[in-house]
Formats: C-alpha cells, structure tokens, sequence
C-alpha cells in the first residue's frame, strides 16, 4: 500500500496512512478522528534568525483532532485495546494524553479513566476530557506519582494503558517523523522538540531510523530535545522529586522514556538542554507574533531552544558551527487555546470606547 499522502488524502488518519509501518492489521478496528497529515510550515522568520541559508520548518501537531500530538499515538492505542477486548482504558497525565485518550475512548464506546495531578492541568485540557465524559480522578500528587497510580491498576487486567509505556502509542508517533520525510524527500538535519515522559523523542527515532532502513531517507537527524529547567531530570541525569515549571504539560521529575531518550540523543549524535519558564514564554509569543502560530508553553520549548541553540554559547548544541543550508523541523505539540491562562495574564485590559467612527480612529492609533 502506498505510505505517501496527498492533500486530497488529508484526513485519513495514521493507521490508514501507514498500515504497513503499524502493528495493525484487517482485524484491527480502527478508530480514528481524522488525526496525523498535520502541517511542516516553512518559517521564514525562524530561518532568518538562524542565518546561514538553514531552513526551518515548524510541525504543527496542535492542529490534531483534539489539539496535540497524542492523537497520533492514541488511535493505535485505542484501535490495539480494542482488538485485544478491552473494555476500559487508564491514562495519567499532565492534560494532553487525558484528552486524547477520552476522546478516542468516547470513539471506541468505552469507559477512559484518567489520573490527573489535582490543580495542575491547564483549563483547556481539563475541560476536554470533561466534555468527552473520561472518570477524572484528580490525586494529591504529581504526574509521576499518577503514573504510578496508573502502572498498578494496570496490572489488574480491568484496564488498558495508553500513556505512551504502551508501545502502541509510541508505534503510532513515529508517523510524524514519515510525514516529515514524505513532505521534504529527506530526514532534515536537525530535529528539535519538547521533553517530558520523553515517549515522543524516542517515536519520532524509531520512525527515522525505519524510514532510512527502507531508504525512504539519505539521512538520520541529530535529535535535540528540551526539557523546562525546573523539570529537566534527563538533564541533570536524576529524578526531580518536585519538578516545577509553567509548562504544565512537561511538569515530569521520572519520565518512563528516560533510557530510550538517552539511546536516541546518544545515537544520533544530538543533544538534551534547558530552557528556563522566561525563555518558553518568550519563544511562545515570538512563534505566535512573527509566523502566526499559537502553541502551548510545552510546546514553545522547542523553539525556545532553537534561538538557545543560536544565541547563547552555554547551549549543549551551538547552531554557530552547522553547515550551512541545514534543514531544521522543529515540533510544536499542542495548541494555544489549551492552555491560555498566561497569555490572559498578559492581555490588557480591553476597555470598549464609543461606537463611532472617529473614536475608534484613535483608539487605534490613526
Ligand atoms: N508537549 C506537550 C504539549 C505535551 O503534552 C507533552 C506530554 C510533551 C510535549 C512531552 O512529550 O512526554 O512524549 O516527552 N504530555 C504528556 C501528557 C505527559 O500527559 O499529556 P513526551
């Protein structure tokens, strides 16, 4: 079957996409909303900031059925559990697996539980599985602890795991890195994206690394992933009890990926760094003011760590020394309108003026 998709293909979802890359086959049931086939948006703005002829491009997962990434994980997740007969399905989770997994589950017709630290998931996450009707249990606790949670109930047999311990999930991730090279006839040189259970990085590995054994690419990039310094354990190379940082959704002290993160760094000859609360929230506002994409504060790490790479001489990778005419793909994970409460913070307030023409001339400024 052909595994390269075409506009008129858009929303055929993963499984359909890639059957033959997946651990799918006719008896699997699929269940899908629609998700992968997202946009690799070519960013002149971040090309120019990096300078010497690189290009960069930005995937933007948080146009996804339920705005992030998981979905792509999650249809395989769900379609396996219920080929396998499950009739339940757990998750924990720092906002976005917790949507995605209610979503699909809602799909399937079968109950989704969802352990969730208690007062830390980002409002447009939380109201998400509410509306997909997910049992949310909320834990005096944080993400690890709800994994923890979650890997014990699991062992019960009433429940199928869908947090990306689940291979399914991580199998249903790779796609994104076959999308990439399908769209631009190669791997890029330079691939940069959000840590925190570190599943993704480990996905998007797998998927490059089986596209260039089937010579669908010449290359392998160098994989430079970024975790928020308060919640930055890989890098530091031990557990954070506490992790802390504005990112919510990459709030992790133990992420389950920890090694398969290590051996993708290690492999591709890339690199794991930080990037402060000040520096995310910079990156988000500058990605949505100068190439009019709106993406969460997780998600803004990666490109937080695009101008560490460039700027500063303490980043684990200097871009000072790439070639020249790099490609760069860098992945936004999940959209803005999940996790809005900065971003009010910072609005002004809008106070309306006289519903004239003359009085709305100078409040704008003309
Ligand atoms: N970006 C966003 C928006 C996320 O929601 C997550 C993880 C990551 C990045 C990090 O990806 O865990 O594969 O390294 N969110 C999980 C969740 C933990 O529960 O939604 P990762």
């Amino acid at each position: 079957m052909a595994s390269t998709t075409s506009k008129s293909e858009r929303n055929r979802g993963v499984i359909e996409s890639y059957p033959e890359f997946l651990p799918v086959s006719a008896s699997t049931p699929v269940v899908s909303l629609g998700e992968g086939n997202t946009p690799l948006i070519y960013c002149s703005q971040l090309s120019k900031r990096v300078g010497r002829g690189c290009e960069v491009f930005v995937k933007n997962e948080g146009v996804n059925p339920t705005g992030s990434f998981k979905d792509r994980g999650m249809t395989v997740a769900v379609s396996k559990a219920l080929e396998y007969g499950a009739k339940a399905l757990i998750c924990a989770s720092t906002g976005n697996t917790s949507a995605s997994a209610a979503a699909y589950a809602a799909r399937a017709g079968i109950l989704c539980v969802v352990i969730l630290p208690a007062g830390k998931i980002a409002i447009g996450k939380l109201v998400q599985a509410f509306a997909y009707g997910a049992k949310i249990i909320a834990i005096d606790g944080n993400f690890d602890d709800a994994l923890r949670i979650v890997r014990d109930l699991g062992e019960s047999g009433d429940f199928a795991i869908v947090n990306s311990v689940n291979p399914d999930r991580i199998a249903g991730q790779k796609t994104a890195a076959y999308e990439i090279i399908d769209e631009i006839g190669d791997a890029p040189d330079f691939h940069l994206l959000p840590v925190g259970n570190a599943g993704n990085i480990a996905a998007y590995w797998v998927g490059y690394q089986e596209y260039h054994a089937y010579k669908r690419s010449t290359k392998l990039p160098a994989m430079i992933g970024f975790q928020a310094a308060g919640a930055a354990p890989i890098f530091y190379n031990r557990i954070i009890e506490k992790p802390e940082t504005v990112a919510s959704a990459i709030r992790i002290g133990n992420p389950a990926s920890w090694k398969q993160a290590r051996g993708a760094i290690a492999k591709s000859r890339g690199a794991i760094d930080v990037v402060s609360d000040a520096e995310i929230l910079a990156a988000q506002s500058w990605l949505a003011q100068h190439e009019g994409i709106f993406v969460e504060p997780a998600s803004a790490a990666s490109i937080a760590g695009l101008f560490k790479c460039c700027d500063s001489g303490e980043a684990a990778y200097s871009f000072q020394k790439i070639p020249e005419a790099s490609r760069i793909v860098c992945t936004v994970t999940g959209h803005g309108l999940k996790d809005p409460d900065l971003t009010i913070q910072r609005m002004k307030e809008l106070k309306p003026v006289s519903a004239t023409t003359t009085d709305v001339r100078h409040a704008i400024g003309l």
